[in-house]
């Protein structure tokens, strides 16, 4: 069953649920807290929605998430069947650190249509439509620069590669500047980087690197609605996250991963809400009741990309946000 496009504009209201409801707990280095309202936040909103969801990427699996688990039905049951994935605060520690990029993301596709990621740790390559069919995850690190310097018509050194900054990205990041392409590596929060390459020219050219493979598959599924691509390949770093793969249905986890396999279909969608000022969006502003808010609705069906400033009455919403903090 097709989608309909009004789903879209209905999950914007989620992601701003969870931004408002935990956007003021930025640099109060409460992270538990902080997730523990957006996840809340988005649960209750989820339940206005006439959707047939199943959560294939949340907050854990049950016996770790009371709320958005992996499993979990989501919305009133009316059809269409689909696949809900959710982060309601991508980047607990930077929204308790008060840094940029913190954002509440959902996508939604027909049913079987989003990879139902473990959460492991997931090898990807992220870029926007002008480097679409130059990247190889396989391919050394110089030539995938190579190419994307080509499809985006930039030169190497001209190229904006965004790195997670852990040690396991160590010699992905010597490489790179080997090759001289320039580098921002961030802290945390992959995800809203990987959304911008995709948005325009000016974002990152690409984003790079061994993150979280349910942010892997989120950024997937907006890559999807604004043409971009990734590949990417899970990374079970135990023989407990290995074993995970295997009860997830994943007999391969080495396999390569295209869009395809990340978020297949007709149609996905995604919206996501700023939390704190970003490369995509302004965070959540707050005077009194009066609460502004910055999001971004996509649908790959038609590759719009719908920028909303919202302004909401925290005194007349029909559901209860966490107002003390
Ligand atoms: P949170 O789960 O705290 O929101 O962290 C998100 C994140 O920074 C992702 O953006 C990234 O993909 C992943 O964690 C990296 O994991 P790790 O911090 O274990 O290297």
């Amino acid at each position: 069953m097709a989608l309909d496009r009004e789903l879209a504009l209905e999950l914007v209201r989620v992601t701003e649920a969870a931004a408002i409801a935990c956007g003021r707990w930025m640099g109060r280095g409460d992270k538990e807290a902080a997730d523990g309202a957006a996840v809340a936040a988005m649960r209750t909103v989820f339940d206005l929605i006439n959707i047939d969801g199943t959560v294939v990427i949340g907050e854990g699996e049950l016996d770790e998430a009371p709320m958005l688990y992996i499993g979990e039905r989501l919305g009133n049951g009316q059809p269409p069947k689909v696949d809900v994935a959710v982060d309601p605060l991508e980047g607990t520690n930077i929204l308790s650190k008060g840094l940029p990029n913190a954002i509440a993301v959902v996508a939604v596709a027909e049913e079987g249509c989003l990879l139902h990621a473990p959460d492991t740790y997931m090898e990807k390559i992220a870029v926007g439509r002008w480097a679409k069919g130059k990247i190889d995850l396989d391919a050394p690190v110089i030539d995938n620069l190579r190419a994307v310097a080509r499809g985006t018509g930039k030169d190497i050194r001209d190229l904006v590669v965004v790195v997670l900054d852990r040690p396991r990205n160590s010699q992905l990041i010597q490489q790179i500047k080997a090759a001289g392409a320039r580098l921002r590596l961030i802290s945390d929060g992959d995800v809203a980087p990987a959304i911008a390459t995709g948005i325009n020219e000016e974002g990152p050219d690409m984003v790079w690197g061994i993150g979280g493979a349910p942010e892997g598959v989120l950024a997937a599924a907006a890559l999807k609605c604004l043409g971009g691509e990734m590949q990417a390949r899970l990374k079970p770093m135990t023989p407990a996250e290995l074993e995970r793969c295997y009860r997830m249905g994943i007999t391969n986890p080495g396999k390569l991963l295209t869009m395809e396999d990340l978020a297949c279909g007709e149609e996905v969608m995604c919206a996501v809400t700023g939390i704190t000022d970003g490369d995509l969006l302004k965070g959540v502003r707050y005077k009194g009741n009066e609460v502004r808010t910055n999001s971004l609705v996509m649908r790959s069906i038609t590759g719009t990309i719908r920028f909303i400033e919202a302004v909401h009455d925290l005194s007349r919403k029909p559901y209860k946000l966490p107002e003390d903090v």
